[in-house]
């Protein structure tokens, strides 16, 4: 497994591995890898003759007040994560060979980014966009898995290669949880043993959500104020969003006739988490 710190050795040897007709998949990543990563990886390995894992703390998608001085980071447990997961290539660049000064250069979606988690977290979406366009020109993949846990990223990516044409294939990797359903992120880390029994709120309400739309409940405001409810009986938990909306576009819906989404965001304590399930009503 080859360490790259550089955009230039980085694209260097993708430029190489492609003259040998090689292909890429690529996982990026901001590191502190736990199995939700590796199955990223583990859906990319056999699908291409490469895999590429990036590790960086990207700066511009935090917001003044939130948690990037903090974001838990173990590089020599991401290492071992990676190559046994079958990483060729692990690019771990610096905040300034990506930022460089006098950067002045943003990527925006139109209306994707003011649904869910974007009306929360003004600077995000813009911040991710911007630096996944950077890292998809720097490592030329083929393919890259995103997981869906952060679905309406998963959304402004498809959208953001269709719309700038980009010739890689967007592969969506499931949501792993642990045995009591709290999906794996690395801000799990942030809770403590207290909090860590909270977050289980999260999971509960989707459980809860798909029994009730599988009996026949059709009104997401009903649904969201059982939810609410159900969070809120958790110490605490404070309910940023629940929206139940259109997986495409992620506008809300009202009455769920068809296909939808449901996502949330809750804070525990001061981490604020984040979990979706899709549903389908028909069955
Ligand atoms: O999902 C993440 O870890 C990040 O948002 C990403 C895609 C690596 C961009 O910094």
């Amino acid at each position: 497994m080859e360490i790259l710190k550089t955009k230039a050795d980085m694209q260097a040897w993708s430029k190489n591995k492609k003259k040998q007709s090689r292909t890429l998949c690529f996982v990026p990543t901001m590191g502190y890898l736990h199995q939700g990563h590796v199955s990223l990886m583990e859906k990319g390995r056999p699908l291409c003759d490469e895999l590429v894992l990036s590790i960086f703390v990207n700066p511009t998608q935090f917001g003044p007040n939130e948690d990037l001085s903090s974001y838990p980071s173990n590089i020599e447990n991401d290492l071992l994560l990676a190559e046994k997961a079958g990483v060729t290539a692990v690019f771990l660049p610096h905040k300034k060979d990506m930022y460089p000064e006098h950067f002045q250069t943003e990527i925006k979606l139109q209306s994707l980014p003011r649904h869910l988690c974007g009306k929360f977290r003004p600077v995000h979406f813009a911040g991710v966009a911007t630096v996944v366009t950077k890292l998809f020109n720097i490592v030329m993949p083929d393919m890259a898995v995103f997981g869906m846990k952060d679905y309406q990223q998963l959304q402004i990516i498809r959208q953001l290669v269709l719309d700038l044409d980009l010739d890689i294939r967007i592969l969506a990797g499931e949501i792993i949880r642990e045995k009591d359903g709290l999906a794996m992120s690395s801000r799990n880390a942030y809770l403590s043993e207290a909090q860590r029994a909270s977050a289980l709120s999260l999971s509960r309400s989707l459980d809860l959500a798909r029994e009730l739309v599988a009996k026949g409940e059709k009104s997401s405001a009903l649904l969201r104020s059982k939810i609410e409810a159900l969070i809120h009986s958790f110490p605490e938990t404070e309910v940023e969003y629940i929206s139940f909306c259109r997986p495409e576009t992620l506008e809300e819906i009202e009455v769920i006739e068809t296909k939808v989404l449901l996502a949330l965001a809750v804070k525990v304590g001061k981490t604020r988490l984040i979990d979706n399930v899709l549903i389908n009503p028909g069955r």
